[in-house]
């Protein structure tokens, strides 16, 4: 086989000719339905340089004639041919020519002064490819973040979850409530390796949460790739941050400090307290105002209930609302917060969680559920009617090891990238009732947690190869899959990433 084409995620259907094409430099030239000039050019544009391909158009540029028909946006599909006249890349819309454009950067970046002569078909077969960024244990900057949207980008992954808040940290502003940044996002002591971000360090800068520009900055550079961001806000656990700025909105009053350790911590919010809904309503406008996303994640893992149970407010409110237990009174809270998304016009997520302790407080139908402590709660929600998304600790997370070795970094666990690729969030592993629910599986996310991360250069060293084989193991078919090929292929791809100054592991893969 031929082994020029070796792109990652793998496309869907490769057919090699006999020939091939010589190329004297690894430059383009770009035409876009005939014309060298349109709006979506510099997009287009943009795929190119995130595979370290020159796009100035000096010397013997390869000609890449692109047609896009514009009648589906979204559509993620495109074909990819390549004769003596160039590269053909046809599309539906804006997304998949994008993606043909990656497609075309990787393989003139893999070549060796030929390109084959070769006609591709390709399409995903999720439209949930995600990537979480944890930004509260550790504080990134807004470059460290754009070199991830890149990544991103280059693997075809259309989605960065960025989650916003936790107990270490809460990182962005409400204008109502200032002291979520002043207060929340400080911790207090250095008990913790401070979360500078070493590689990227933007040396005086001592703020340490994003502003309203940056962020918004961040969302325009997404949509240049193709990238939807969804953003999290947690409820009503991993609250230490508010409640350090808001010492009233938690069951004993406090005081409460930003967290320095890691963990699950008993002060969460007060659920017998009315007013913690009016700063999420504000937090959410917020969240509304810096994000076009459909999606706003809540939340909902990891809060323990023993505060609640000796909190006259909360067991008041479990009186009023007719809860048998404390525990039904995080289902009542959840009810709340996705009613109040579902009516700035946003559809809900929640961490698994949400599906626990709802007799009284059915789980709105609306509320995705992302799976994450295995497939189980995929599987129920599927059964419910929810839609999924699959991100299990053990198979998507990329804070656990690659190997078991004291030296290495990552926590939790290990999770080799066989381990990784060998997971379809659709796949054979997922027992479903009724195998039409499989069609509620959107697609899965992998996550990097960054406790003990808070140099950018580990947490690429924990992220790659793994978030490669993630991206394929979200864009292929569980039957088009192939480790062995994969294993070959991330020998040149590494060599990509090395060349676009991304740090990886070398290690055993399985
Ligand atoms: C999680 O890892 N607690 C969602
Ligand atoms: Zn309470």
């Amino acid at each position: 086989m031929n082994r020029t084409i070796t792109i990652i995620p793998r496309p869907l259907s490769i057919e090699y000719g006999d020939k091939t094409i010589g190329i004297s430099k690894k430059s383009v030239s770009i035409c876009i339905n005939g014309e060298t000039r349109n709006d979506i050019h510099n997009t287009l544009k943009t795929a190119f340089k995130i595979t370290g391909i020159d796009t100035s158009e000096k010397g013997l540029p390869v000609f890449v004639d692109i047609r896009i028909k514009d009648n589906d946006e979204n559509n993620e599909a495109y074909s990819l041919n390549i004769t003596e006249e160039g590269i053909r890349i046809k599309a539906e819309g804006i997304n998949g020519a994008f993606y043909g454009c990656i497609s075309a950067g990787q393989i003139i970046s893999g070549a060796d002064g030929e390109l084959p002569q070769v006609s591709i078909s390709d399409k995903p077969v999720h439209s949930w490819r995600g990537f979480l960024l944890d930004t509260c244990r550790s504080f990134y900057s807004t470059t460290f973040i754009k070199k991830m949207l890149d990544a991103c980008a280059l693997h075809k992954l259309n989605i960065l979850h960025w989650h916003l808040t936790d107990d270490q940290g809460w990182r962005f502003e409400v204008p109502e409530y200032p002291l979520l940044t002043e207060v929340g996002s400080k911790r207090q002591d250095n008990t913790l390796p401070e979360a500078i971000d070493g590689f990227y360090d933007e040396g005086k800068e001592s703020r340490r949460w994003y502003t309203d520009e940056e962020i918004k900055d961040i969302v325009r550079y997404a949509k240049e790739r193709c990238i939807n961001i969804i953003p999290e806000v947690e409820f009503p656990g991993h609250s230490s941050a508010l409640l350090a700025a808001y010492p009233e909105f938690g069951c004993t009053g406090g005081p409460y400090h930003v967290e320095n350790r890691w963990g699950i911590f008993p002060d969460v919010l007060c659920l017998g307290n009315d007013k913690i809904f009016d700063i999420y309503q504000a937090a959410l406008e917020k969240i509304t105002k810096l994000f076009p996303s459909d999606y706003i994640h809540i939340g909902g893992d990891e809060c323990p209930h023993e505060r609640w149970d000796v909190c006259p407010k909360c067991l008041e409110r479990m009186k009023k609302e007719g809860l048998d237990s404390t525990a039904e009174l995080q289902a009542w809270g959840t009810t709340k917060i996705a009613s109040m998304v579902a009516a700035l016009g946003k559809t809900p997520i929640g961490w698994d969680e949400v599906l626990e302790n709802n007799k009284h407080n059915a789980l709105p139908a609306n509320v995705i559920v992302q799976s994450w402590r295995g497939i189980e709660g995929g599987i129920k929600a599927a059964s419910m009617n929810h839609k999924v998304i699959m991100s299990p600790c053990e198979r998507f997370y990329l804070n656990f090891k690659n190997k078991d070795s004291f030296e290495e970094p990552g926590r939790l666990g290990v999770t080799t990238t066989k381990k990784l690729y060998t997971f379809s969030p659709a796949g054979k592993e997922l027992k479903l009732e009724n195998p039409d629910q499989k069609n509620l599986i959107l697609g899965g996310e992998c996550a990097l947690w960054t406790e003990k991360l808070p140099h950018s250069r580990n947490a690429e060293y924990l992220l790659f190869p793994r978030f490669c084989a993630a991206s394929e193991t979200l864009w292929l078919p569980e039957e088009e899959k192939d480790f062995e090929d994969f294993k070959v292929r991330i020998e040149y791809h590494k060599k990509l990433l090395h060349q676009l100054d991304y740090r990886f592991y070398e290690g055993e893969l399985e």
